[in-house]
């Protein structure tokens, strides 16, 4: 059993349902046919996902009970927030104090905070993220999924060791039965609401094959599907759609053109920020952000890109470290530092308070293992678990060494299962 927990139908309201969690209401569009008041289902990012047998559904709310509320606890107290530090200047908590009252900041306020260095500072900023993530999102959190379905990559991005220009890795592209296979296994066996099907640009899958895979696992395995297959062309987008997927996952990297032109072999920012534009309009959810630590981006750029995220109605948050690859144009490049990241992890739940979900990602915890935690108390409410086949997830070596690369899915979900609890949080993951 992976992460989510059944809730009870209570009412409709449009497109809509309202489903309870122990008292708690919570609402998700609905796609399903046939569904009436006083049936359980699961649902994950703010999507109803399956019905459950009421049997199945009674016996697992039996076990959650009692743990579901101490959870909450748990969180609550993990979250408290006190602002009276000595060692941290009065501009500093008045910034702080604002920001936990839910009132906007300004660009300069928001400056000061993305340039702080000092360390007892910076603990209170990771605080009031994780106060504000608290108050909004209670101790919800969700676990999705990803498939690397292909490292073909027709990009050739400084960054990335997927490049179409590193000769020396090996290529590999799933068949469709692998990608449904794998997609059973992580929603079947492992029980995975969400999954992420993603391959490097230009994965040599037509359009039509792709739409068939999504259509194929939403018929036989309910789940929300996310594509991230890089531009795959706006037209595409629809088709995609169309087939059943509901999220895209793409990064615009740097919000800073120049910059992205530069790391990107030329490409323009435009392009991607028109998928991303796109397909807020068809109703994808959109879960985007960018690299953190390419060479000359400022603070300035890294607010930059948190505003953009937020700008595009990302309903995600995805940010994660560069980290050197050796065979790329950006080998001698070093990763920013771990407290970078949560910064701009804090600052987007700060800026984007009551609706972001926030995501660990998988090069933040290579940085350093206990990452996953931090950003979690830094204002994340979100993780991805590796669920590609263990034979090619090595392969996808867009840097080296990535976390959980050799790790069974069981092992993965066991260690994230037992943090979340060890921090109080529970899978209710609906965000609407
Ligand atoms: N370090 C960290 N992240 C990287 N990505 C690509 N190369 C690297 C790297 N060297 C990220 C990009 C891309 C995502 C799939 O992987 O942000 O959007």
């Amino acid at each position: 059993m992976c992460y989510a927990i059944p809730g009870k139908i209570e009412a409709f309201d449009n497109k809509m349902v309202v489903v309870d969690y122990f008292g708690e209401k919570k609402k998700a569009y609905n796609e399903l046919d046939g569904l009436s008041i006083g049936d359980y289902i699961y649902a994950q990012g703010g999507y109803a996902i399956a019905k459950i047998p009421e049997d199945e559904a009674k016996s697992i709310l039996a076990v959650w009970k009692e743990t579901f509320f101490e959870l909450q606890e748990v969180d609550l107290k993990l979250s408290r927030l006190d602002l009276n530090q000595e060692s941290v200047s009065g501009e500093f908590l008045r910034i702080l104090d604002k920001a936990s009252e839910g009132k906007k900041l300004s660009p300069d306020e928001l400056l000061i905070l993305i340039k702080e260095k000092n360390k007892p500072a910076l603990e209170l900023l990771f605080k009031t993220a994780n106060f504000l993530r608290q108050k909004h999102h209670k101790n919800s959190c969700c676990v999705h999924g990803i498939i690397e379905i292909s490292n073909y990559c027709r990009c050739n991005c400084d960054y990335c060791g997927i490049a179409k220009g590193n000769k020396n890795i090996t290529r590999y592209r799933l068949t469709c039965d692998q990608i449904l296979e794998a997609a059973r296994q992580a929603i079947q066996e492992h029980g995975f609401k969400a999954l992420v099907l993603q391959s490097g640009q230009d994965a040599g899958y037509s359009i039509e094959e792709l739409a068939e895979i999504i259509r194929k696992i939403k018929v036989n395995w309910p789940a929300l599907i996310f594509i991230s297959f890089g531009e795959v062309g706006l037209d595409n987008l629809k088709i995609l759609y169309d087939a059943g997927a509901r999220g895209l996952l793409l990064r615009f990297e740097t919000s800073n053109p120049k910059l992205y032109k530069q790391v990107t072999a030329g490409k323009d920012l435009s392009s991607r920020i028109a998928h991303l534009k796109k397909a807020y309009e068809l109703g994808y959810m959109v879960i985007t952000g960018g690299l953190i630590g390419l060479p000359q981006q400022n603070e300035e750029d890294l607010l930059n890109d948190i505003l953009l995220t937020k700008e595009l109605h990302a309903q995600m948050y995805s940010f994660g470290p560069f980290i050197m690859h050796p065979q790329t144009p950006l080998a001698k490049h070093p990763s920013p530092e771990v407290e970078t990241v949560l910064k701009v992890i804090a600052i987007s739940r700060i800026i984007d308070a009551a609706n972001a979900k926030i995501l660990v990602t998988t090069a933040l915890e290579t940085l350093n293992p206990d990452a996953r935690r931090e950003a979690l108390l830094s204002g994340a409410n979100s993780v991805m678990l590796n669920v590609t086949p263990l034979e090619y997830r090595s392969l996808y070596n867009i840097y080296p060494a990535r976390a959980h690369e050799s790790e069974s899915i069981e092992a993965q979900i066991n260690d994230a299962i037992g943090l979340l609890m060890s921090l109080g949080r529970s899978p209710t993951d609906l965000s609407v």
